[in-house]
């Protein structure tokens, strides 16, 4: 199988149907283990699914001012897509959610390492994720968020892997159901690597 190469910001990214090889390889590649990467959902499709998600949001808090979490780091990508799709009044803060170190499991703990700055008694909440995987982060999250009195708080993924969804956490809105395996790019990583990706794509270690 041949590897794609690919060259930031130069060449846009070949468009080839879902079940095509779109095998895809970094040059020079991060210091990884051995591996390989399959593009799972393309620039465009993104694109499209982040467009009907700020309609979506719109129609339900377009008119409640309220206040968008961001949960770095790896919804940053997501969150400035998405924004930027939106024409009502809203404001924006951030927190830090961690539970995977840098392993490609999850440790099992949900720390916050950095905290929002606005209080959010009696606004609505939008708190936007970018991938809802057992579903831990976001449990913990809203319940943290849920205690300072906010209107509402809805969750937004970009992302859900409802295989492993041991924990019972309702998305809102949700861009794609994937797979139980791996995935970087669009702000996911993989210890630090891949947010730069346009696409989302699947992690093979070889
Ligand atoms: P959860 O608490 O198990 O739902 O995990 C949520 C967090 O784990 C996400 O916010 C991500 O930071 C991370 N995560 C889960 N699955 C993946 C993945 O496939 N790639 C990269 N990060 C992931
Ligand atoms: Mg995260």
């Amino acid at each position: 199988m041949d590897l794609i190469p690919f060259y930031v910001g130069l060449i846009p990214f070949p468009k080839k149907s879902m079940d095509a090889d779109m095998k895809y390889k970094m040059n020079p590649e991060p210091p990884l283990p051995p591996h390989y990467m399959e593009v799972l959902i393309e620039e465009e499709e993104l694109r499209i699914r982040v467009q009907d998600l700020a309609r979506e949001v719109t129609e339900n808090l377009g008119e409640r001012d309220p206040i968008i979490v961001c949960v770095l780091k790896g919804a940053f990508v997501f969150v400035a897509d998405l924004v930027r799709k939106l024409d009502f009044p809203f404001s924006i803060d951030f927190l830090r959610a961690s539970s995977y170190g840098n392993s490609v499991v999850t440790s099992g703990e949900v720390k916050l390492d950095l905290d929002l700055q606005q209080s959010i008694s009696n606004r609505h909440v939008l708190v936007v994720e970018d991938i809802v995987d057992t579903g831990l982060t976001v449990q913990y999250l809203k319940a943290s968020l849920d205690a300072r009195g906010p209107a509402s708080i809805s969750i937004c993924s970009l992302l859900h892997k409802p295989a492993n969804n041991v924990k019972l956490a309702p998305v809102d809105y949700c861009g794609f159901e994937i797979p139980n395996d791996f995935v970087v790019g669009y702000g996911l990583d993989w210890q630090g690597y891949y947010r730069n990706l346009p696409f989302i794509a699947q992690v093979h270690q070889t």
